[in-house]
């Protein structure tokens, strides 16, 4: 009993001297491991008279109790300082200033394409989304391009199995309007349009935006003044317009719109023309009723004039110090 009790005093004093989690896990190991202290007296009761050993037993294992009790609050105590002094070699100031997490801006396309938006809305458009999977017949035979038509090659077209494409233009949406609604209409369809092309002016997305009118009496005057009323707006400054005749199946006649720029040089910024009789009809309106015009304008060659970037190209990089400022 005395032995035990030994041991157990032996057992406190050298936790109460211990300084690290590396001396309490020694402690634990000479007194209560597989040669330990408490251990080879548990060893030793089979020596005893078997009436003793219930007595002896039980006075081993409080006193190997009282140890263990000992031990976890004094391995919780130097966890604690361990904790303490690790936040006092680095300690936090609160009263630091945060960093900032910096503002994003909506992307230069998105601007223009809003700008672009707004101007048609305060004229009274609606404003019409269609799809950019588009099929064969939206995309080109109900615009009055049959197939093995000659006009299907100025598309690069991205095709997919069965007759399925990434639209090639926004024109299509002209088409699901006029289906979809019948006449008067009054749209603008912005959106996205794929090519397979890439160079200085072309990236393989493009942002286009449509505009359809259909009603009675629409002439090629009205459209003259839209698209006039249109790029002052856009630019705001006074700006002058030239209508160059040219060919899209779907408008008869067409023309290409080019703007007067800054260094006397003409710039081509859109298609435009009074919608085909054929494309009225494959929509289900009465040519002989009903008359229009339409016009398609690139988005990236707006933006690039409007905020002098000259290689298209720039807007995809995803280059932050190119997009900072437009912010
Ligand atoms: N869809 C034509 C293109 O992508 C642009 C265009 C031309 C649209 C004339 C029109 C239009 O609505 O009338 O090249």
């Amino acid at each position: 009993m005395n032995k035990v009790k030994e041991i157990l005093e032996k057992s406190l004093e050298k936790i109460s001297n211990a300084a690290s989690i590396e001396d309490i896990e020694n402690i634990r190991i000479d007194f209560i491991g597989k040669k330990g202290l408490f251990t080879n007296e548990l060893k030793k009761l089979r020596h005893l008279p078997a009436n003793d050993r219930p007595l002896f037993g039980q006075e081993i294992n409080k006193a190997k109790n009282v140890f263990l009790t000992n031990l976890s609050s004094a391995k919780n105590q130097l966890e604690g300082k361990l904790l303490v002094d690790s936040l006092n070699v680095k300690p936090i100031d609160i009263s630091l200033a945060g960093s900032n997490s910096s503002k994003g801006s909506r992307h230069p396309i998105s601007l223009v394409r809003s700008k672009i938006e707004q101007i048609f809305k305060s004229s009274g458009y609606k404003i019409k989304i269609g799809p950019e999977i588009e099929d064969d017949y939206h995309n080109f035979t109900a615009l009055n391009v049959p197939e093995n038509h000659p006009a299907r090659a100025m598309h690069d077209t991205f095709y997919f199995e069965g007759k399925k494409l990434l639209r090639t233009h926004t024109s299509p949406v002209q088409i699901r309007s006029m289906i979809a609604d019948g006449a008067p209409i009054r749209i603008i369809a912005p959106g996205k349009c794929y090519r397979c092309d890439s160079d200085q002016t072309h990236t393989p997305m493009f942002h286009q935006v449509e505009g359809l009118v259909i009603d009675e009496n629409i002439s090629f005057a009205n459209l003259k003044a839209v698209l006039h009323e249109f790029v002052e707006s856009f630019f705001e400054r006074e700006i002058k317009l030239r209508f160059r005749p040219s060919y899209f199946p779907f408008t008869e006649p067409s023309a290409e719109v080019d703007i007067l720029w800054e260094n006397d040089e003409w710039l081509e910024i859109l298609g435009c023309g009074m919608v085909h009789p054929n494309v009225l009809t494959n929509s289900g309106i009465d040519p002989e009723k009903y008359s229009g015009y339409a016009f398609g304008m690139g988005v990236e060659r707006l933006a690039m004039l409007y905020y002098g970037v000259r290689d298209l190209r720039t807007f995809y990089d995803n280059d932050v110090n190119f997009l900072k400022q437009f912010s």
